[in-house]
């Protein structure tokens, strides 16, 4: 549960000394800022169905939970393959502050010149030296404060090699120290092995806000707090139709493991997406995730909210 803690000063995001003295600042329009932030992070949106739950859910939930910060995982939004220019757009109009990618960024082969114009697109650190964009930025969040969003890819069972994750996450987070660059770190770990996540989570503790994996599609049921005050869930979960092969139309890929053949490309599955993902709350002074809920909404999972 959320400590008690001093109202947010905007005009001296690190220096809240936690002692309650006053009420809550009014700050005009918009919500009052407490000291704390409220982030939301949404697993990776898939195809059509993951979209346009994206454009009928992200606004009114942001209004609704009063959210300051916003991640999405785009790397499957377009036809199961990718982001295109434009697809990013939408989901950055619905709300989203920052898009993350994973190991297929590039599949969309405009999204080589879409990320170098828009920043608030991350692609995986350790994705290959040559590839454009970049895999961190410190963005600007309500009341002066700052999120660091960093995307970092895991070696176990992926299909190409990528470099060392831990290596190249460390001078990151050691530049941004978390409570004093960055009120909070947003750690996206894409890759398959839910023993290199936790690993990854452990490694983060105590200097990020929230380490959560993407790109298994599916969400686990291990939101907690780590000792160190790190957010952690193994893996987010699609935006996605869950009647489907981790967001695909079930029958080519089920064709496939019964008879070894097949016969079709893959398409996204066209139900309704439940948007799945992991709701934080954090501490402005430390950066620590006070209160970390999962998220579903919408579509066939059994629904959860803040
Ligand atoms: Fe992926
Ligand atoms: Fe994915």
């Amino acid at each position: 549960m959320r400590p008690e803690t001093a109202p947010y000063d905007r005009n001296n995001p690190i220096g809240n000394t936690g002692i309650v003295t006053s009420p809550p600042l009014a700050l005009g329009a918009g919500p009052p800022y407490q000291a704390g932030m409220r982030l939301l992070f949404l697993g990776d949106v898939m195809g059509r169905a993951g979209r346009t739950a994206v454009s009928e859910h992200l606004p009114r939930l942001r209004d609704e939970w009063k959210l300051d910060f916003v991640v999405v995982n785009g790397e499957n939004c377009t036809n199961g393959m990718g982001l295109s220019g434009d697809h990013a757009r939408l989901l950055l109009q619905a709300g989203a502050d920052c898009l993350t990618l994973g190991d297929h960024a590039f599949d969309q082969k405009d999204m080589m010149q879409a990320i170098e114009r828009e920043p608030r697109i991350i692609r995986p650190i350790n994705y290959a030296k040559a590839a454009p964009g970049k895999g961190f930025r410190l963005f600007d969040a309500p009341g002066g404060r700052k999120v660091l969003v960093i995307q970092v890819l895991g070696q176990v069972f992926m299909k190409r090699a990528f470099d060392d994750p831990f290596s190249a996450i460390e001078p990151v987070l050691k530049a941004h120290p978390l409570g004093g660059l960055a009120q909070a770190v947003i750690v996206d770990m894409h890759c398959e092995a839910t023993s290199e996540k936790m690993a990854m989570g452990h490694f983060c503790d105590g200097r990020a806000s929230l380490v959560v994996g993407t790109h298994t599609h599916v969400p686990t049921a291990d939101a907690q707090v780590l000792p160190g005050g790190t957010g952690y869930l193994t893996d987010a979960g699609m935006c996605g139709d869950y009647n489907s092969v981790i967001g695909m139309d079930k029958a080519e890929p089920m064709r496939r493991f019964v008879t070894g053949m097949g016969k079709e490309r893959f398409s996204p599955a066209k139900g309704p997406a439940t948007l799945s993902g992991v709701f934080v709350e954090t501490d402005d002074r430390s950066g620590k995730a006070v209160d970390l809920r999962m998220i579903r909404i919408g579509g066939r999972l059994e629904q959860a909210a803040p």
